[in-house]
């Protein structure tokens, strides 16, 4: 097959077929193609679009350009769980115990913060000892011990999506719906599970900054779920401000462990429950209204917070920091921000939250960085409170006073202010099944 020919065809708007679909994800899984014609096929794509079925075969093709997980060793159904990118999204902390103590097996790859968004590993390696690369043997051990567990993806899986991610990245070609679809979609098949929630984020923290956007990327993850024969559905979610109060990683560990308290943020708790919720039905478990009893009454009952620490003991955390949080060291510097103004609080835009966290040492602004797992922002004020001129608005966490004045310009600079109460946004803004 000549790959000039693949190429002139999408630039001329001719459907590609699964063969050359697949020809192209090899090609970017061996470099046997030159970077840059992969990337002119990128750019043709992104001008041209893919179908439903063209993006469908490049998904497939991309999940067998390397390894996948084989989760037969597994007993029961399994699931997973993923999100877009946001800001305060600790989710997985709640949702992969909840389902987990209600009895579906959560083998979770996860990823590590990029850019102004956390990433769950990071979070769970603020607990001291955690080990978040295992065996595959010793993965699916601690999955079939305690029902969950959540490791980095191995390095064989997905090759073409290493190549195509980073090429994106430097070609503007990042924002191409079926290009995330399938970049997403993808890991995700690779990953063997049989349910998968989707957590697409919508709002000034997330990549889809629109409802439309949002929805569309929705539909088309879901529709690349049912027709390689897996259940998905997507839930799309409010990321126009932080979700909860803590942003960083110890602290959202703290906040996570709180929500599977019966305690916490009521907008944390509603997002993790319906998504709880709905893998839950995903995963036949009952109908609509059975799955969200079942959610809560795993919080409610402990279980869901015993998932947790058993997990984090066998990937060899010490899990006295899920029992008793207050044992996550404190941050040198907690400084307490406040108002510059009376007024409503209007928006608050969540990429500058997150990058103000990256800049007092809770994301990395380099791939060598080295976060500093008790730095971050708790939140005292959010979109819709009043707040008076002096009064705190967050307390920012960092390890040194030098890295306050840049940090607080960043987390000022999110905010806007208004003499009216901004219109109330919804927190869930629809599902697709
Ligand atoms: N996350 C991914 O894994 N891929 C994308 O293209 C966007 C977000």
């Amino acid at each position: 097959m000549e790959f000039l020919e693949i190429l002139r065809k999408k630039r001329d708007k001719e459907p590609l077929t699964r063969e050359e679909l697949q020809f192209f994800a090899n090609a970017a899984a061996d470099g046997s193609v030159p970077d840059y014609q992969l990337s002119a096929m990128l750019m043709a794509m992104y001008l041209n679009g893919l179908s439903d079925r063209e993006t469908a075969d490049l998904t497939l093709a991309m999940a067998a350009s390397g390894d996948t997980a084989d989760l037969s060793g597994i007993d029961g159904i399994k699931g997973d769980k993923h999100s877009t990118g946001g800001v305060g999204d600790k989710t997985t902390l709640i949702v992969a115990p909840v389902a987990a103590s209600c009895g579906v097996k959560m083998a979770k790859m996860s990823g590590r913060g990029l850019g102004h968004t956390g990433g769950t590993l990071d979070k769970l390696e603020s607990i001291p000892g955690f080990q978040a690369e295992l065996s595959r043997e010793r993965f699916l051990e601690v999955v079939n011990e305690t029902g969950l567990c959540v490791v980095g993806a191995a390095g064989g899986l997905c090759p073409a999506d290493k190549t195509l991610y980073a090429l994106r990245d430097v070609t503007e070609t990042v924002s191409s719906i079926p290009l995330i679809a399938s970049s997403i979609m993808s890991k995700k098949l690779a990953g063997g599970a049989d349910c998968i929630v989707l957590d697409v984020k919508c709002g000034s923290g997330a990549f889809m900054k629109t409802e439309t956007e949002a929805k569309t990327l929705a539909r088309a993850m879901v529709e690349i779920g049912k027709r390689v024969g897996r259940r998905v559905a997507a839930v799309i979610t409010n990321m126009d401000l932080p979700l909860g109060s803590a942003v960083g990683n110890a602290v959202e560990v703290q906040e996570a462990v709180a929500v599977l308290n019966g305690k916490g943020p009521d907008d944390l708790r509603a997002v993790a429950l319906t998504l709880a919720s709905t893998l839950l039905y995903l995963c036949g478990k009952g109908d609509k209204a059975a799955c969200e009893a079942m959610a809560q009454d795993a919080i409610a009952s402990g279980k869901a917070l015993q998932a947790l620490e058993r997990m984090v003991e066998a990937q060899g955390g010490d899990s006295r920091y899920i029992r008793e949080p207050d044992r996550f060291p404190q941050a040198n510097v907690r400084y307490v921000l406040t108002s510059p103004q009376r007024g409503y609080i209007a928006a608050m835009n969540a990429e500058q939250i997150g990058h103000a966290c990256v800049l007092l040492g809770a994301g990395r602004r380099t791939k060598a960085d080295k976060i500093d797992p008790s730095a971050g922002v708790l939140l005292a004020k959010k979109t819709g409170d009043f707040v008076e001129a002096g009064e705190p608005l967050a307390t920012l966490l960092c390890a040194s006073e030098s890295l306050l004045p840049e940090a607080k310009r960043a987390f000022l600079g999110a905010l806007r202010f208004s003499d009216v109460p901004p219109a109330p946004e919804p927190l869930i803004l629809g599902t697709v099944e």
